[in-house]
């Protein structure tokens, strides 16, 4: 293991994840980690991430000695880079030339870092401070003209640092260069490959739960789905899934988990047709968080239900169901402070206001990946590319994304256009360029229009495509014309009830994703 130490910049997270697509598994620490306890855990390599501070400010985290004195393979970048100068008896000072963008980068000498790399490159620079002096034994190996000092290594002891960003991807030769730092310096193999991770899973997963059972909420999305296909390799039947089918999916969701999901993993499945009672919930309500409180209402008292009859069968058997599987994922745990270490890890708590007598050991098979490995791992398992490349869709589904009522014959003019917008999306190939495109019917508006020789007052379609990174601030899509144009004339042709399809052209902040 390679462990990232987290400096507060939010990058850390990038930094592990590039050091997994080089094949070697990473995770994330905490700066406030002591150096000891980092030493014990044997890690490979240490990297140390960029933070906001200035090594000199009062509250800066710094770096103790002890972390080098350790053997350990480092290698620092910007912050970690200059807390590493600091702390080995280099000088770190404000040079005044604040650097911020793309860079241009000279590359002094080769050595491992930069090996037969080309002299000038282009490097994502973001600092104040810089190296003016590195420490003993070093070998300054690149200078840029606000870092004289803008790249370091110490063969002998394998220690070697940047100024610069190795990890995004407007550093033209980052990824390489951590590769050399990983492979050359540190002397690592890359093993870390998704089928491994399966094969590792599988075997804890086993451990965990021995003879017990397991129960697992499908909700359709690609986690739920690669964890209870993870689980069902380990454990086979002794994995119930349940999947509510509230009726607020889109054209061909619950079908897709029904027949295809069951035909590929096995998955013992039961599916709880709620559709009635969800819109018997719903009637006459509009006010959207009214609305998405019913759904969660309905969600988990269907939920439990389904739990419990689930735990009475193993009952009956002698067996007990008391695992829950869920699809959290590594980003979650960090942020939850949970990446530092294993200890305050809750792994036996309630869960989505299941009732107390209801206690389950969670069963979290993907808590240590990012979703692109999940994806990875879901395509090792048989899933299909439809389910594993699944854009993020909203718990409550289709019941915020009809502004007003949610009534039978409104879900079905929306499931219709938001079919066609999808299906021409993905004929243009643009499914993996957009995050979402959520497809919004304006149900209490009416417009007037003319459709062959006669006046029609329809209902509106909002097309609310967007990009996004995390669905925390997100653009809207410049989707083709052409594209926009079949969408437009496919939904007012083919949908009765829609005479007008618009474009939401609203970036987040100030809109949200959803409408609703
Ligand atoms: P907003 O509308 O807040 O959405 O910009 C951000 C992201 O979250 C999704 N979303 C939800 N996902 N349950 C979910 O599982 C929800 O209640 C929910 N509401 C919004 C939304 O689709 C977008 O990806």
């Amino acid at each position: 293991t390679v462990l990232v130490v987290d400096f507060g910049a939010q990058y850390a997270q990038l930094i592990a994840r590039r050091i997994r697509e080089a094949g070697v598994y990473s995770e994330i620490v905490s700066c406030e980690v002591p150096a000891e306890e980092i030493v014990a855990r044997k890690p490979a390599a240490i990297v140390l991430s960029g933070g906001p501070s200035s090594v000199y400010a009062p509250e800066a985290p710094q770096v103790d000695p002890t972390l080098f004195e350790s053997g350990v393979p480092a290698f620092g970048i910007c912050y970690g880079f200059q807390a590493m100068a600091a702390s080995l008896g280099g000088t770190v000072a404000r040079t005044g030339d604040r650097e911020y963008g793309g860079t241009p980068l000279t590359v002094t000498t080769g050595g491992r870092l930069f090996g037969d790399l080309p002299l000038e490159q282009n490097v994502w620079m973001s600092h104040g401070d810089a190296v003016s002096a590195a420490p003993p034994g070093f070998t300054v190996t690149a200078t840029s003209t606000g870092a004289p000092v803008a790249a370091f290594e110490d063969v002998d002891r394998r220690l070697a640092g940047v100024q610069f960003h190795p990890e995004v991807r407007h550093t033209a030769h980052g990824q390489t260069v951590l590769e050399h730092f990983l492979f050359d310096i540190a002397g690592l193999e890359p093993t870390w490959t998704m089928a491994n991770m399966v094969e590792e899973q599988v075997e804890r997963i086993r451990t965990q739960v021995g003879e017990g059972r397991a129960l697992c909420a499908l909700s359709g999305g690609v986690d739920s789905a690669v964890a209870a296909a993870l689980v069902q390799r380990a454990i086979g039947d002794r994995l119930t899934c349940v999947y509510v089918d509230h009726g607020l999916m889109r054209e061909g969701e619950t079908e897709q988990i029904e027949r295809d999901f069951v035909a590929i993993t096995g998955i013992d499945l039961r599916v709880v047709d709620a559709r009635e009672q969800f819109l018997d919930a719903l009637a006459g309500v509009s006010d959207p968080e009214q609305k998405r409180k019913i759904i969660g209402r309905e969600f988990i008292r269907v939920f439990e239900q389904a739990a419990l009859d689930v735990v009475g069968d193993a009952k009956e058997h002698g067996d007990q169901a008391d695992f829950l599987v869920q699809g959290t994922l590594y980003p979650d745990v960090v942020e939850s402070g949970g990446g530092s270490g294993t200890a305050n890890i809750k792994s036996h708590h309630n869960v989505g206001g299941l009732p107390e007598d209801l206690q389950f050991t969670l069963v979290e098979p993907l808590r240590t990946l990012f979703k692109d490995e999940v994806r990875e791992v879901g395509i090792q398992l048989g899933l299909p590319e439809s389910m594993v490349w699944r854009q993020p869709f909203p718990g409550p589904g289709l019941g915020i994304r009809i502004v007003g009522e949610v009534t039978q014959e409104r879900l079905d003019i929306l499931r219709k256009a938001d079919a066609i917008v999808r299906a021409e999306l993905s004929a243009a190939k643009l499914d993996r360029e957009i995050w979402q495109c959520p497809v919004v019917l304006l149900a209490d508006v009416r417009s007037v229009g003319v459709q062959g020789d006669g006046r029609t007052y329809g209902h509106p379609i909002v097309l609310r495509p967007v990009s996004s990174e995390d669905a925390m601030t997100a653009d809207w899509t410049r989707l083709p014309y052409d594209v926009l144009a079949k969408i437009s004339t496919r939904i007012t042709n083919e949908v009765a009830e829609v005479n007008r399809v618009t474009l939401d052209v609203t970036s987040k902040p100030p809109g949200t994703i959803e409408w609703e």
